[in-house]
């Protein structure tokens, strides 16, 4: 695996790639790499003749400074795991080189009203952040695919719109969640738990599965009520659990499919997202 640290010379390097006609695959990430990030590695290789990574904790897109500063990072365990998944380039630039400064951020403000809910409207500016990064690295690395996680659902909307807008030529691949044995989304925030919270943790999985089987005209919106209150109640701090259209994010207020259900939630320290889709 060769390892850039230099936007201009990653982006030479790719140009060379490129003209020998090999296809790029492309997967940014924020490093504390777990089984998530790496089964989007092993995506991009199976579709691609050269994966590349990001590692890069994007300042701009964090609303809070203490989640920047306490945000995992396991660099050289990073690199070995990507060794070992096969990754072709990791680009891994210093803030500095990425940003300049006084510089602002990108808008997301027009991209419909799915910016405006959920993670938009409980991270003021963090989509705009994610904007920002995504404009950069897709202009420096020019992938022909790039892959996310279904677990930043409404990450996967905002960049499937900046695409569109953007960079036509790039296809996005979305890719399912991986969980752990117990049902708990993998995440590098996962590492902030507690042991008791950890346990606690796997509820949220099995509570979203619940409302799932539960998705009938006669009991979804108890279900759903239920829900909420079981998330609300300690060590759970609940931010929202809403059941919204799968594309726009409105609220679906009757019954309804294909609909997601998303939660974000407060254990202790940590702030946990998860989704689930109801075919
Ligand atoms: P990060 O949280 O490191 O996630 C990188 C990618 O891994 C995202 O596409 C995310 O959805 C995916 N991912 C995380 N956990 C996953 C899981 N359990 N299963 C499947 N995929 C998973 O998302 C970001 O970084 C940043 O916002 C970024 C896009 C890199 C921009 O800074």
């Amino acid at each position: 695996m060769i390892l850039f640290r230099d936007p201009n010379e990653i982006k030479e390097f790719l140009v060379s790639k490129r003209r020998q006609n090999l296809s790029i695959g492309f997967v940014p990430t924020m490093g504390a790499l777990h089984q998530g990030h790496l089964s989007l590695i092993a995506e991009a290789k199976g579709n691609c003749d050269l994966v590349v990574a990001s590692i890069f904790v994007n300042p701009t897109q964090f609303n809070n400074s203490k989640d920047l500063e306490t945000y995992p990072r396991s660099i050289e365990s990073d690199i070995l795991k990507l060794i070992s998944a096969g990754c072709d380039v990791l680009f891994h630039p210093e803030a500095s080189n990425m940003y300049f400064e006084g510089e602002k951020k990108l808008s997301s403000d027009d991209y419909g009203y799915f910016i405006e809910v959920l993670e938009g409207l409980k991270r003021p500016g963090h989509f705009d952040g994610v904007v920002t990064i995504l404009t950069k690295f897709f202009k420096i690395i020019q992938p022909n695919q790039v892959y996310f996680g279904q677990k930043d659902y409404q990450q996967c909307l905002v960049a499937e719109t900046l695409i569109k807008r953007d960079f036509p030529e790039i296809v996005l691949k979305r890719c399912r969640i991986i969980r752990e044995k117990d049902g708990l989304a993998m995440s590098s925030r996962n590492a902030r738990l507690n042991a008791e919270e950890r346990r606690f943790a796997a509820k949220i999985y099995q509570i979203l599965c619940e409302i799932k089987s539960q998705w009938t005209e006669e009991n979804f919106l108890n279900c759903v009520l239920e829900s909420r209150n079981l998330l609300n109640t300690s060590p759970f701090s609940l931010e929202y659990l809403e059941v919204c259209h799968v594309e726009t994010l409105m609220p679906v207020k009757s019954y309804f499919k294909p609909v997601v259900i998303l939660v974000a939630v407060n254990l202790g320290k940590t702030r946990l997202i998860d989704n689930l889709i109801i075919e």
